[in-house]
């Protein structure tokens, strides 16, 4: 069925209630990046939301959805969300499920990004207090990412308390005195593949880890800042506000951490061809 062709159901409590849970997923050289981890990032966010959905029958679909369009560079969207007869706000007790998986071609646009670097405003973290749930009601996202939009940045970084506690869309990691301070994932921060991703990269470099929360009074001392998500992977970020961070590039432990990145994808996916 093509995307245009698929109707949302005006019951979907996703569509009236922003209730509902979703993952993106990379598809490189035509096969699905850590399939298993946003599998049990979907089936922790489903617990949580009590949608008995049986997620199991996601990744054959996602195989099947990728065969048939061929793609070899592709980004997967999975969302799912329940539908009763009736519009009541407790759960239904025999809901149907509207499970939606689509691709779309993803010709990379984030090269000229990680060269560069990007800039970055912060944005109070207005959201809700289970960020750990991946869920599709993502209005303060969205109201933090056009705050970015606005004004020419490519991020929000997100501020509670004095607190940094990731991206609008993305997790956000700080090089201090050698050493990679990361906000731990928790209800305030979600646990973002990429950001597991980049854990082991360091881990097997040696490069020491510090999992603590991030300061806004942090900033001035960071060498490095930068920011990860699947579609983006790593991206430096070279500005906070009126801030610049470090000296105006893309540090080295960011760059090594991308090189890194790569070599892994090329690792396990062989040839992009
Ligand atoms: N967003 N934090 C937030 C708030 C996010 O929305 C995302 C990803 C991340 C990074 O997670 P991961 O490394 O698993 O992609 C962190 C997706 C891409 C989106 O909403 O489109």
């Amino acid at each position: 069925m093509l995307l245009s062709e698929v109707r949302v159901p005006a019951l979907d409590r996703g569509y009236l209630f922003g209730e509902g849970i979703y993952e993106v997923i990379r598809v490189y050289g035509g096969k699905v990046w850590r399939g298993g981890d946003h599998l049990r990032r979907l089936a922790s966010s489903l617990k949580e939301l009590d949608i008995q959905f049986d997620s199991e029958c996601v990744p054959k679909r996602v195989e099947q959805t990728l065969l048939r369009s061929q793609l070899k560079e592709a980004l997967v969207y999975v969302q799912i969300t329940r539908q009763d007869r009736d519009r009541h706000h407790y759960y239904p007790s025999s809901p149907e499920f509207n499970c939606l998986i689509y691709l779309q071609p993803f010709d990379d646009p984030y090269e000229k990004e990680r060269q560069t670097g990007v800039h970055t405003v912060t944005y109070p973290d207005i959201r809700w207090s289970r960020n750990d749930i991946k869920a599709t009601s993502l209005v303060a996202n969205c109201m933090a990412a056009q705050a970015a939009r606005s004004k020419d940045c490519f991020e929000s970084i997100l501020v509670r308390d004095g607190l940094i506690t990731e991206g609008s869309h993305s997790s956000v990691f700080a090089v201090i005195d050698g050493q990679l301070v990361v906000p731990p994932s928790s209800s305030a921060v979600l646990p973002g593949i990429t950001k597991s991703q980049v854990l082991e990269l360091c881990k097997a470099r040696s490069i020491n880890i510090l999992e603590r929360q991030l300061l806004v009074s942090d900033l001035p001392s960071a060498d490095e800042l930068f920011l990860t998500a699947t579609p983006e992977e790593i991206i430096g970020i070279i500005k906070v506000d009126e801030q610049t961070v470090g000296n105006g590039t893309p540090g080295p432990i960011t760059q090594q951490l991308h090189e890194a990145f790569q070599q892994n994808v090329a690792q396990i996916v062989g040839s992009r061809v």
